[in-house]
């Protein structure tokens, strides 16, 4: 399988430590050999199309910034959707910043993707949050796989666990913690009385939050997941402009202090249910199974028939993350002879 990785920061390197360090299991467990041809970063790419060496790869970007230094396979000044078109491999794996505003430059990079026949893994928010049920339609009509389980819950497979797990239940809504970095600054700010500012910083410094990390504080993170939520399990074509948003700026250590009292935390919580869907800070009792702490992500499914069902784990980090791109890969190679 060759891969086009777009995008080699904190998740795309983590995925290509993953690739380098599991590559004979992956060969001997599931029968192919996952090989990055290109990677894209934001000043330039590198090519082989017999598979770079990833060792390489690595130490150019941590010592030169950019891949595009890779000796002797490098260029600079990418135009990522031309390098898509213009690439062999069969999947992309789109993991570029998340920009909620225009959804740039992933949206175009999954569009050009598909366009050209090749299958899509995004951990990428943006798109989807913006525009997913035209590119799972797109998808549909290229015959083509668009997966983003990487998107909801980092290495915790909440998506999959729905899809997967509870068929032929009828999922009425879900609720819970979607965002590592404000739920480890909202512990960090009941724990350890650290500053809002401080505790972001730590969250920054371990590689949780987003390039932008108004994106985390305000909100918008939880509220991309739970589009996405809502388009793949709640099956309600809802994109970011349909939920109702307020981030955790105005929480304050008097308010976590109240909510303490009575036994309650401060959380910023995505609910969706067949009417609404919102992201807002929310008391959550300590005895409710979505009130974990630090980066952990908890999801409640309230289900028709079997009740609340609540799936715990970790939601954010590189390492998380790129687990559930491999996941993607793997899934994709079972149903494509590739
Ligand atoms: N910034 C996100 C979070 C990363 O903190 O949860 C995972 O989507």
């Amino acid at each position: 399988m060759r891969i086009i990785l777009v995008g080699f920061g904190t998740v795309g390197q983590s995925l290509a430590r993953i690739i380098q360090k599991d590559r004979e299991r992956i060969v001997d467990e599931y029968g192919f050999e996952p090989q990055i041809t290109t990677i894209v970063d934001s000043q330039g790419y590198c090519q082989d199309e017999n598979g770079l060496d990833l060792t390489v790869a690595l130490k150019v970007k941590e010592k030169l910034g950019t891949v595009a230094k890779y000796p002797g396979k490098g260029k600079q000044r990418p135009l990522a959707s031309r390098i898509i078109s213009n690439s062999e491999g069969e999947v992309v794996v789109e993991s570029t910043p998340s920009n909620f505003k225009d959804g740039e430059p992933g949206l175009s990079n999954i569009k050009q993707a598909l366009t050209t026949g090749k299958h899509v893994v995004t951990v990428n928010k943006g798109p989807l949050a913006l525009a997913m049920p035209a590119l799972l339609e797109l998808a549909d009509h290229k015959k083509l796989q668009l997966r983003f389980s990487g998107t909801v819950g980092g290495g915790t497979p909440f998506l999959s666990f729905a899809s997967k797990c509870l068929p032929g239940e009828k999922i009425l809504g879900a609720h819970g913690i979607l965002n590592g970095t404000t739920n480890y600054i909202l512990t960090r700010m009941e724990n350890s009385s650290l500053s809002f500012r401080a505790a972001l910083r730590e969250a920054q410094m371990k590689g949780y939050a987003e390039t932008d990390p108004a994106n985390d504080v305000q909100g918008f993170d939880t509220a991309a997941k739970i589009v996405i939520i809502a388009n793949c399990i709640i099956k309600r074509r809802l994109s970011l402009h349909d939920v109702e948003i307020t981030g955790i700026s105005k929480v304050t250590p008097q308010s976590i202090r109240i909510a303490k009292a009575s036994g309650a935390k401060i959380k910023l919580v995505g609910r969706i249910s067949k009417s609404k869907a919102t992201v807002k800070p929310e008391e959550i009792s300590t005895t409710d199974p979505v009130c974990v702490p630090d980066t952990l992500n908890a999801l409640t499914f309230s289900t028709e028939h079997a009740g609340n069902v609540t799936l715990v784990g970790q939601g954010a980090g590189g390492e998380q993350t790129g687990s559930a791109i491999l996941r993607d890969l793997v899934d994709i190679r079972g149903r494509y002879t590739i």
